[in-house]
């Protein structure tokens, strides 16, 4: 794995333990929606890339029961072993997960009916060439949900540019130019005709995401890919930039107590095409 890819690694593995369990319902939710448009059948097998903590994985399991199958990878040791002992505690012995570069993954050919991949294309830094492994692992007839952001941002949430040296909330490349092709529907479809994926269509969902208060958000903002921006802030200002985000956090909160975020997600589909070499 290149040095980038394992700095990705390290930070989803410090997330781990709390990644998806603060309280704040987004990956959840974003997970169901993904499993509800695979339009999963009983004995499906599922290859789920960048599982996490199982957002998309555990429905994905039901939906296609044990007479199915769920695979899923992840490069995080312990996203790995956190959500093997869930599968384990819930008894699923369809389910299984393995640590696995997801843009260099040893899959068996043709064995996937369906490939799941939430929140994780934008990671790659060839995102062309994990596309292109995944389909290498879907059977014929096969077909693709994958998850982005979409480039709209809460203009609210403006300040964090101010806080954290964030850059591309999308990529998380250091040095990566302005623009990628995750941006739009465009560029993620033809990321998908490169791969060997055909008949790509996108369409985009606002997520309400709410908060208790200023302090669930910076768990929160720990927990999860923004963790990266945060562990960037040298350590003698990691304090002045928590001081900053929480008078700019008590400015936000509503009347009600509460902290909330559009958060746009770009939810892509596809069909396997002719395979490409
Ligand atoms: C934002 S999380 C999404 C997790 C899950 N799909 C969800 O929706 O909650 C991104 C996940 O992708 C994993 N990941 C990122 N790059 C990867 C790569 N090259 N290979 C395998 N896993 C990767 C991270 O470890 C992390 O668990």
């Amino acid at each position: 794995m290149t040095d980038h890819r394992q700095a990705i690694a390290g930070v989803f593995d410090r997330a781990a333990p709390t990644y998806d369990s603060v309280g704040v319902e987004f990956f959840g939710a974003v997970g169901r929606r993904v499993v509800e448009l695979a339009e999963l059948r009983r004995g499906e097998r599922v290859l789920d890339v960048g599982s996490g903590r199982g957002a998309s994985l555990f429905p994905a399991a039901e939906a296609v029961g044990p007479v199915g199958g769920v695979t899923g990878i992840d490069f995080a040791p312990a996203m790995v072993a956190l959500t093997l002992e869930e599968v384990r505690r819930r008894g699923l012995a369809h389910v299984e997960v393995e640590v696995m570069d997801a843009q260099e993954p040893r899959l068996p050919q043709a064995s996937y009916d369906v490939v799941l991949a939430s929140l994780v294309a934008f990671f790659l830094p060839d995102p062309v060439a994990g596309l292109r492994a995944w389909r290498a692992a879907t059977r014929p007839d096969g077909r693709l949900v994958l998850t982005t952001f979409s480039a709209r941002d809460d203009d609210r949430w403006a300040w964090l540019e101010e806080v954290l040296p964030m850059r591309d909330r999308r990529a998380s490349q250091p040095d990566e130019e302005e623009s990628s092709p995750f941006d739009t529907a465009e560029g993620v479809h033809a990321l998908l005709l490169d791969a060997g994926w055909v008949d790509a269509s996108s369409a985009d969902q606002r997520h309400e995401v709410t908060y208790d208060d200023p302090d669930q958000w910076l768990r929160w903002s720990w927990s999860h890919g923004m963790r990266m921006f945060w562990e960037r802030v040298p350590a003698d200002h990691v304090d002045a930039a928590r001081e900053l985000a929480v008078a700019r956090l008590q400015e936000m909160v509503a009347r009600d107590g509460r902290l909330s975020n559009q958060m746009d997600v770009r939810y892509t589909t596809a069909s396997a095409g002719p395979l490409l070499t």
